[in-house]
């Protein structure tokens, strides 16, 4: 794909708007597609991905595993309880023995930040062709969420072009866990990177105040940010100060694994204060939809009505969008050697 040059795919603060345009345009084009069944793609014919999962997914994993079966890859999984690392074998080599058996793609969820990093330096030190894809790392980032939440909302705003156009100027609204969300900060960077502005909101347990500056400088390891004008970020403290004028809404999950004690004086106060609901959405436009990655704490960040409400939730929706992104970004990092032509159902 021209002006593509990620050899890996590991965050969203090296994209620029020509990046996310590529992955959008794609997306799109396979979304439109019919591809399920007998009529699967063969681009990615005889390639193998090979899932790495360190941590709990329902969503991430099956949606990765369905977008290479839908491009015709071959798709191995590697559960860590049943495997060689107890027997104390490095991550290096447990990743080098799969490359050993063919993966050309590694998609990596771990606990810890950097691990999907560090692996792909290690791999490509030892030579190794393999492409590394974060499926998650600790608190760091979630580039194919973050890329799936941004196509959502881009076909929200324009159905027919969901370009990064269509996000420009916009005011969405961030509400919730912040402080442990990978999400949060790989939509911070998609968003703002397509010209949106964010308003984060939650109580300052959950959102210090240092999040207003989350994107002014690239993180380090990167030297210059790729996006030329970016959107603003603003940290605000309650709903009634972030709806008004919001253009979408997204609610994220408080994270209790991830959370120290006492972040919070009791579940009920978040949800009076920062819980979604149709009464607190009235605060905003008619008709502004509500986004959540997933999985969701009903009653706690939003309520369950909202949650079911197809006219204002577009959860589902996230979800589905999830393929056609995935698929995207394996066929952009599969692309780096020759494939037949992807585009035309068998
Ligand atoms: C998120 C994650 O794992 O980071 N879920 C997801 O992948 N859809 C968010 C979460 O766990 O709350």
């Amino acid at each position: 794909m021209s002006g593509w040059s990620h050899r890996h795919v590991l965050d969203l603060a090296s994209f620029s708007v020509e990046d996310f345009a590529t992955v959008l345009e794609l997306a799109q084009r396979f979304r439109s597609l019919p591809v399920a069944g007998a009529r699967k793609l063969p681009a990615l014919q005889g390639r193998l991905m090979t899932s790495l999962f360190f941590e709990p997914s329902t969503r991430t994993r099956s949606s990765f595993e369905l977008a290479a079966k839908r491009l015709s890859a071959e798709v191995q999984s590697f559960s860590p309880s049943a495997s060689s690392l107890s027997k104390g074998e490095s991550l290096l080599d447990t990743a080098r023995t799969y490359v050993a058996m063919g993966a050309d793609i590694l998609v990596v969820r771990h606990r810890c930040a950097g691990v999907p990093h560090s692996l792909a330096r290690d791999l490509d030190r030892c030579g190794e062709r393999v492409a590394v894809l974060s499926a998650g790392d600790g608190l760091h980032s979630h580039p194919s969420q973050g890329l799936l939440d941004l196509f959502t909302l881009a076909r929200h705003f324009s159905p027919e072009a969901p370009g990064p156009a269509s996000l420009m100027g916009r005011r969405i609204v961030i509400v919730g866990d912040v402080l442990h969300s990978r999400v949060a900060r790989s939509n911070l960077w998609a968003l703002t990177g397509c010209g949106a502005d964010v308003v984060l909101c939650a109580p300052p347990t959950l959102l210090p105040e240092c999040f207003a500056d989350f994107v002014a400088a690239p993180p380090p390891g990167q030297r210059a940010d790729p996006v030329a004008a970016r959107g603003r970020v603003q940290v605000v403290r309650s709903l009634e100060e972030a709806l008004p004028g919001a253009d979408a809404v997204m609610t994220l999950r408080l994270q209790k694994e991830r959370m120290q004690q006492h972040l919070l004086t009791s579940l009920d106060t978040y949800h009076r204060r920062y819980g979604l609901s149709h009464r607190r959405l009235a605060l905003c436009g008619d008709g502004v939809p509500v986004l959540h990655p997933g999985p969701v704490n009903r009653g706690v960040e939003i309520a369950g009505e909202l949650l079911d409400d197809p006219d204002r939730s577009l959860v589902e929706e996230q979800v589905r969008n999830g393929i056609p992104i995935r698929m995207a970004l394996l066929y952009l990092l599969a692309a780096t050697a020759p494939l037949p032509p992807p585009l035309t159902a068998a």
